[in-house]
């Protein structure tokens, strides 16, 4: 059946069937071949797009700008401090205004009714680029890399993902494995009580596309994963729990020991970024002279032949380029 995602917001894949999702993927990798050859687009001639940031970013900002300008588009960029959204104005206005201008609206911040406020009163379509609670873009990109990376099809692969279990990339992660019947496994330590409505909604689509989405405190659950993921402790925003996340997550630090315990010599390791896999940063500094340890992976897996972090950063460009030319 025909594909048509035109005018469509982007807030979560729960809102997407997964032909909608293999559609946008097929797309991201035909955009690859595309950049690699040096092929200019011209999809989005013509159209502009604002990126509205309250946390801060790398990839996201940059992937949304670049994927745009690449196909004729234009970016404008506020961030927290240089608009009226929120502190003069309120989102209501502030999505009416945008609207007025700009053919599509990229937010990323705190709550998901955020986001849904501004697709309700914008008009036009609006990208998730993360909340406390979901990053949709990111899990595109992560299966186009389980895609180029792992000769099985994903109704085979397993993803363990290992750590803050209740932060927004593992709920992402449920959503995303849950459309493309996937194994999912969130393993963590039980203090950390994932949502039940989260996984509840995520096994209710499971059990639809013959997907597992499991919670595990027992690193038997390693055994058999073909990805193990992870991602920092502490989320924007959460940095006041730093000491408490140190000690509850450190036995859940991405060790060579810990890829070993998959059983599987192909294991790949993947990572959202930003990580704190050494002490090259401000923040792991800052924190280790306070007695803490931050890493949540070693650096030896890190820069392992099993990592394919860089590549699942490249792809966020392909995907997020996938979802504007969709959309617009
Ligand atoms: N993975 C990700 O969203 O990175 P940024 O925070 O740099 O955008
Ligand atoms: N869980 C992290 C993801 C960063 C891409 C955060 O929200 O900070």
């Amino acid at each position: 059946m025909a594909v048509n995602l035109k005018g469509k917001s982007f807030l979560t894949l729960m809102d997407f069937t997964p032909g909608e999702i293999r559609y946008l993927l097929d797309l991201a990798h035909d955009l690859k071949v595309k950049k690699r050859a040096g092929t200019k687009g011209s999809a989005l001639d013509g159209k502009n797009i604002v990126l509205l940031f309250e946390k801060t970013s790398t990839r996201t900002r940059c992937a949304f700008e670049v994927a745009c300008m690449d196909e004729g588009g234009h970016v404008t960029y506020l961030d927290s401090g240089s608009s009226q959204m929120g502190k003069k104005e309120s989102l209501e206005d502030t999505a009416k205004v945008l609207g007025r201008y700009f053919d599509g609206i990229e937010y990323r911040g705190y709550s998901q009714k955020i986001v849904e406020d501004l697709a309700k009163f914008s008009g036009v379509p609006v990208w998730n680029g993360l909340t406390d609670v979901d990053h949709p873009t990111q899990i595109l990109a992560d299966i186009m890399t389980i895609e180029e990376h792992c000769d099985k099809p994903l109704n085979k692969v397993k993803v363990v993902f290992c750590g803050d279990i209740r932060n927004n990339m593992s709920y992402a992660w449920m959503y995303g494995c849950a459309k493309m019947g996937m194994h999912y496994v969130a393993y963590g330590p039980e203090e950390l009580e994932v949502d039940e409505q989260v996984l509840a909604a995520a096994r209710a689509v499971a059990e639809q596309t013959g997907g597992t989405i499991e919670i595990s405190h027992s690193s038997e659950c390693l055994k058999g994963a073909d990805v193990l993921y992870t991602d920092i402790w502490a989320s924007m925003g959460e940095e006041d729990q730093i000491p408490a996340k140190v000690e509850l997550l450190s036995p859940f630090k991405v060790t060579m020991e810990m890829l070993k315990e998959t059983e599987n010599p192909d294991i790949l390791f993947m990572h959202c970024l930003p990580s704190f896999h050494d002490f090259e940063t401000k923040l792991a500094r800052e924190w280790k002279e306070k007695g803490y340890d931050i890493r949540e992976v070693t650096d030896e897996v890190f820069h392992s032949r099993y990592s394919i972090v860089f590549d699942e950063a490249e792809n966020r460009l392909h995907t997020i380029k996938a979802v504007l030319i969709a959309t617009l």
